[in-house]
């Protein structure tokens, strides 16, 4: 394994683990995994497109240390982080053997770390869980800090648990089978950490734009590698998103959420509606005076360099705003939104001016 990492999450309570990162981590997970799935019953939860590449390699790994290991693979994309495909995995986890000693792995997207991190926090009230992240937003968000779920006809994500894996492993040499699409949308997510919370890494970002279209592995190890250091800090704050520094992380969320609704998840990808999201939430961060023209416009810039989008097509601004209705960030009513400040700092603001709300979006509908 090459210039491996490690990034430590201590939660408070005494909850701990450990991220690592490096070039052949996949090669290593039984080694990585030895204290943990030593002759424990052990199933991996992967999607199609992830099994095709690493699925074996990883099932015939953990042969010889884990009791008896199996995989389950389902259909990509977000269309499988229902209910039902997660009733259709309890079941799978029984013919498998797992008892409350066993261990789930996540192997793939974020939508198979949400499925089966909600699998393992539920199944006998709660077992092992390790992410194996294999897209760039999976890697630098999903897979850590706690958060499982699936989604509802009536909007994203809204029924999940807090559920922290004991150990993340981050493969960065796995980004080199993603399509380009997908590095682009986890590269939204890197975009929102920078722009909320982290103005140094912001500038990182827009000084390494060349690297960063050539997918350079080392410039994205270094990329990964702060994003989870500062996803860990926020986490280790704020873990149950209880005072608001963990709302940070939903910067442009609101917005994408509804985006991806309206449009059945099928036009944008998640990273795609963040991305737009994140223009939505300037522009209505510089409408209320919070932000500058020029940090509206550097965001801007870089998102079109590293070539997302800023704009939707296919939907009015009320829309998007109907869409809104169900998203968990309301509350008594009011949506909140994360907005940023300046590039770095963040305030979460209840916006009840719907004609301001319909404004922002407007700038962003082509
Ligand atoms: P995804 O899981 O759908 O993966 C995108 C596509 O890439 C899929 O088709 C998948 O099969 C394929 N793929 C994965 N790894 C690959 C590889 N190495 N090579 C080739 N193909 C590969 O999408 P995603 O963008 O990773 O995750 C989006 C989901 O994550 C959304 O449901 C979102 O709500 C969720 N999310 C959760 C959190 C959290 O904190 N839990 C944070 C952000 C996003
Ligand atoms: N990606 C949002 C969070 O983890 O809180």
């Amino acid at each position: 394994m090459q210039g491996d990492e490690k990034i430590e999450v201590s939660l408070p309570g005494g909850n701990h683990y450990r991220i690592i990162l490096g070039s052949g981590v996949l090669d290593e997970i039984p080694s990585l995994t030895a204290s943990m799935l030593d002759r424990k019953n052990v199933l991996i939860i992967t999607d199609d497109n992830v099994n095709a590449l690493y699925g074996e390699k990883a099932l015939k790994s953990l042969q010889p240390l884990a009791a008896n290991t199996s995989l389950i693979s389902i259909k990509p994309g977000e269309a499988s982080k229902t209910l039902a495909t997660v009733e259709m995995l309890y079941h799978e986890a029984l013919k498998s053997n797992l008892d409350r000693s066993s261990a789930i792995i996540a192997l793939g997207g974020g939508v198979v770390g949400d499925i089966a991190g909600f699998v393992a926090a539920t199944f006998m009230r709660g077992i092992d869980l390790i992410q194996i992240p294999t897209t760039l937003l999976a890697m630098v968000d999903s897979s850590v800090g706690g958060k499982t779920g699936v989604d509802l006809p009536e909007g994203k994500n809204l029924v999940g648990a807090f559920w922290q894996p004991r150990k993340v492993l981050i493969d960065p040499d796995a980004l080199k089978t993603l399509p380009d699409r997908e590095i682009r949308c986890g590269l939204a997510e890197t975009i929102k950490y920078g722009m909320v919370l982290d103005e140094v890494f912001f500038a990182f970002l827009e000084d390494k734009i060349s690297e960063l279209n050539s997918l350079d592995i080392l410039t994205y190890t270094e990329v990964i590698k702060r994003c989870c250091q500062i996803k860990a800090d926020v986490v280790c704050r704020d873990e149950k998103e209880k005072s608001g520094l963990r709302s940070a992380l939903n910067y442009g969320h609101t917005f994408a959420h509804a985006i991806e609704k309206a449009t059945g998840y099928d036009k944008l990808n998640h990273g795609e509606a963040v991305a737009v999201g994140m223009c939505m939430a300037a522009n209505l961060a510089v409408d209320d005076g919070r932000l500058d023209d020029a940090a509206e416009l550097r965001q801007e810039n870089l998102l079109r360099q590293l070539h997302l989008p800023c704009s939707v097509e296919f939907l009015t601004p009320e829309h998007i705003y109907d869409a809104m209705g169900k998203d968990k960030k309301i509350i008594e009513g009011k949506l909140r939104f994360v907005l940023p400040e300046t590039i770095g700092e963040f305030s979460l603001s209840e916006v009840s001016d719907k004609d301001m709300i319909l404004d922002a979006i407007r700038n962003c509908c082509d």
